[in-house]
Parts: structure tokens; sequence; C-alpha cells
């Protein structure tokens, strides 16, 4: 029953036609699972009411009770990047979840600047993700309120939190653990401040924070605006597919399509904000694989294997970049390049602010079936980290050596015959600071049994 490490690979692996050995394989994979993870060991369960993300035994004992819904934390105003904003976003949250704390839903920023503070047009949480459902899902381990649960007894308390290099992960830890003195529990709400208290490195694991992410549900309408772009692109597909194959009939009789027709997502950045900042980490690191060309991009991906072409390669790219169409030449044939504008899907996310604009980049890459970004990008290791989860719960837990639906790649790193490397995300690392800084050092495997330990 107790399968190792290096069984997995072996056991996807096998010589029949592909196709229905995946299936097969698949219907007995889920079959086992379920059996050992939903076999009554006393006091473990490991699979949560969703049935999709593996939690150690001892939070899903204590999270029964879930923290308090009295007391609060208030955290300031959140900024930058979406990814950045996600994930100080979870340091918040795990703070709060820390001092057995509700917290008060905070602010999001919609645009990215982040020199001038006025600039950051504040948006509410709940206009990009669904408050119910965060609730629900995470429904145990944190919790968000509103500010119309406040009893307004006493003022808030308010935390100053350090900043820079000289605020060590230890002081704030021993702060932390201060606020959950009688002293300062008493107050109703304690208020965070200081100069962006959620942008430095913290405690918490990654499958912490990865609890958090899958939390995290785009509203209705920007999930719909996602799924239009979707569509868009399996439509392309399915009609290049049926010009050179037409005995494949991807079309039904009245032009409906019954297989969604798979696409690839590359994160492809190579604007020159990036390319200056990348040569500099370059340097600094001493570590030459940060920086991909376009070509070095184009090249990789034609290198992947399994890949049935024609294919859609949708080039989630910065905006700045949909002027110049030359990122659309150059591709292997079979290989379909496609941006917004390509798509005629502009009229989408033109109607956004940056940061719904993004969100939506985010879905379509974390949908695709294979998806290539750079990993020292914090949106690449993100849509990595949410697609590793996705892999876990249908009880694939590595890629090595295999074709796998959901499969990503790292095209900053070279990987197998000339293509990019195979990329999951470590779900056992300490802290997140690989996704946040960027690894050179990517495995093809989630490594999730160490979660359990
Ligand atoms: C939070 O506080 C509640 C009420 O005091 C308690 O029942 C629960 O066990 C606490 N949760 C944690 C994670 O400490
Ligand atoms: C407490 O103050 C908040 C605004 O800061 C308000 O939304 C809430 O309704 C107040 N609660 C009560 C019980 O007065
Ligand atoms: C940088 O790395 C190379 C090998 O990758 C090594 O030979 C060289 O000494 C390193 N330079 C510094 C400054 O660490
Ligand atoms: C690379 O990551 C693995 C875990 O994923 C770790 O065991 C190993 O020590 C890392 N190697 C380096 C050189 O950091």
């Amino acid at each position: 029953m107790d399968f190792t490490s290096s069984q997995f690979p072996k056991l996807i692996m096998c010589h029949m036609k592909p196709v229905i050995c995946r299936c097969f394989v698949l219907v007995i994979f889920i079959l086992v699972f379920r059996t050992i993870l939903l076999s009554p060991f006393p006091g473990v369960h490991l699979f949560q009411q969703r049935g999709s993300f593996w939690i150690p035994a001892s939070t899903a004992s204590n999270s029964q009770l879930g923290v308090r819904r009295d007391k609060f934390v208030e955290v300031p105003q959140i900024i930058w990047g979406l990814n950045n904003q996600k994930i100080a976003f979870a340091r918040a949250i795990l703070t709060a979840r820390f001092l057995n704390r509700t917290l008060l839903m905070p602010s999001l920023s919609a645009s990215l600047f982040y020199k001038e503070i006025d600039l950051l047009e504040p948006i509410s949480f709940d206009k990009l993700f669904h408050f119910e459902k965060f609730n629900s899902l995470c429904h145990g381990f944190v919790r968000l309120g509103r500010y119309s649960d406040l009893s307004n007894q006493t003022k808030p308390f308010e935390l100053q939190k350090g900043s820079g290099r000289k605020w060590t992960i230890e002081r704030d830890l021993n702060q932390l653990k201060q606020c959950r003195d009688d002293s300062i529990d008493k107050f109703e709400v304690i208020r965070i401040v200081g100069k962006h208290p959620f942008l430095w490195r913290d405690h918490w694991a990654v499958k912490d924070y990865a609890k958090i992410f899958e939390c995290l549900v785009l509203v209705d309408e920007i999930e719909n605006e996602a799924m239009k772009v979707i569509s868009r692109i399996r439509e392309i597909g399915a009609k290049e597919r049926s010009k050179v194959d037409i005995a494949k009939k991807e079309f039904n009789s009245d032009g409906s399509v019954d297989q969604p027709v798979p696409y690839i997502a590359v994160h492809m950045r190579i604007e020159k904000d990036w390319m200056i900042h990348c040569k500099k980490l370059e340097q600094k690191s001493n570590i030459s694989q940060i920086c991909s060309s376009k070509e070095e991009i184009m090249e990789r991906v034609a290198h992947i294997t399994g890949l049935h072409k024609p294919i859609v390669v949708y080039l989630a790219v910065a905006d700045s970049l949909l002027e110049d169409g030359s990122m659309l030449s150059g591709w292997k044939d079979g290989l379909l390049p496609y941006e917004k504008k390509r798509l005629g899907v502009w009229n989408i996310y033109e109607k956004y602010p940056y940061l719904i604009r993004s969100a939506i980049d985010y879905e379509v890459c974390s949908r695709a079936d294979v998806f290539v970004g750079n990993s020292f990008s914090t949106f690449s290791s993100l849509i990595v980290l949410s697609r590793t989860q996705k892999l876990i719960s249908m009880g694939i837990p590595g890629a090595c050596g295999i074709d796998i639906r959901l499969a990503s790649y790292a095209y900053n790193i070279l990987g197998e015959s000339r293509g990019p490397k195979i990329w999951m995300t470590d779900m056992s690392a300490s802290s997140l600071q690989s996704i946040s800084y960027g690894t050179n050092n990517v495995s093809c495997y989630s490594n999730w049994k160490a979660m359990m330990l």
C-alpha cells in the first residue's frame, strides 16, 4: 500500500496504446488513492471536503474549530503585481491564523504603479475573488470577515511591523508571539501598520500558501471573461485542425465541438524592463539561466515532445508588446502563435484595469493543456504551483519521463531532447523563497509525500 516515490512514474509508464493506457492508469490511480486516503486511519483526514488537497493530520484535527470570529486583524492596502498581491494576501491571512483571528477583508490595488501611493487605485478583494467561496473552501483553516462584523467596543491595537534587512524572520515571529499575549489579545482588532508589511519573507510553508491560493476563486464575471478567451483559443485550434485532418472530425455536423482542443500557453517575458532586470539578476546571482531570448523560447517550445500539431500557442505577454508583432513570426510549423490582439479578444481585456487583465491571463495559462514559463517569474511560478496541485489531486505526483496532460515547463532551463525543462512545484518546501524569488533548481517531482510528515 505504501508507494515509494520512485514507483509512481514507473506505474504511470506503460506500453499499451497511450491514450487508453493513460485513462486506464488514471482510473486505477483514483481508485487506489481513494481507498488509501479515505480509509479510516484514526485521526487522519487526508482529504478535505473538496477532496482535492492533502493537508497534515495535525492541521486537519485542530482546524475543526476554526479561527475566532470575534477577533480580527486589519492590514493596509495590498500592492504590486497580481502575484505579489496574492502572496501578500496569503501572508496576511496566515498571520491572522497564527493569531487565531479573522482577517478583515483587505483592499487590493487595481493598478501596477507602486512609486506613488496615491495612484494605487484600491479595489475591494471581493471585486476580484469570491468572498463566500473563499470562506467555504478555507473553512476551518482561515477566515475573512467584513468591517460590518465589528462591534467597535475597543479601539484597535496598532502593531508596527518592521521592514528591511534588519527585520529578521526571528524578530517578526517574536513580535507575533507577543501578540498572542492577553494584554494584546484582548483587543478586538489588531491593526498592522508599516511599510508594505507583507512583502517580506515569513514563516509559512509552501503547502500553507497553496491551501490559501486554492480558496481564491475568481468572481463569476471575471471567470466568464477568461472562459471566453479560452473558448476562442480552442475554436481557432479546432478550425486549424479540421483543415489539415478532415478525417479526425473535430466538428459535428452542426459545427459544434465535442472534445476541447488542446492549447499551449507560453508566458513570454521578453519586454525591455524584464530583460534589463534579468541580466542584472544573472550577474548578481552568477546564474546564466534566467534570461531567455524570443528565439530561445521558440526553439525550446518546438522541442516539447508529444504535441499533437497543429496547436495554438497562446502568448501571455506584457501589453507593451502587443504593438510589436515580431513575436508572432519564427515559430515552427504546426505551432500557431496568438496573443490577445490576434485572437480578437483585446476588447475583453481593454475594459479592465491592470489587476483584472492579469487575473484573466493567469486563468488562461493555468488551464492550458501545456504551460511554459520562466522559473524566475512569480507569475509563472504561481501558475505552476496551481497546476501541480491539480495534478496531485488527480493522483499524479510526478511528471518525470512521461507525457501528461497539464504538464508545465521552464523555458529558461534546458531539459531533455533540446526542449524546456519539465517543472513541478516542490510542495514540501518550508518557505516560498523559490517561488517568490525564482530558482533554477526545478524538478519534475512535487514531493507531496513530505507534506504529510
Ligand atoms: C482558536 O480559538 C478558539 C476559541 O478560543 C479555539 O477553540 C481554537 O482551538 C483556536 N484555534 C487554534 C488554531 O488555536
Ligand atoms: C463598527 O465600525 C465599522 C466601520 O469602521 C462599521 O462598518 C460597523 O458597522 C461598526 N459596528 C457597529 C456594531 O457599530
Ligand atoms: C560563477 O559560476 C561559475 C560556474 O558556474 C564559476 O566558475 C565562477 O567562479 C563563479 N563566479 C563567482 C564570482 O562566483
Ligand atoms: C534542489 O531542490 C531539491 C528539492 O526539490 C533539494 O533537495 C536540493 O537540495 C536542491 N538543490 C540545490 C542545489 O539547491
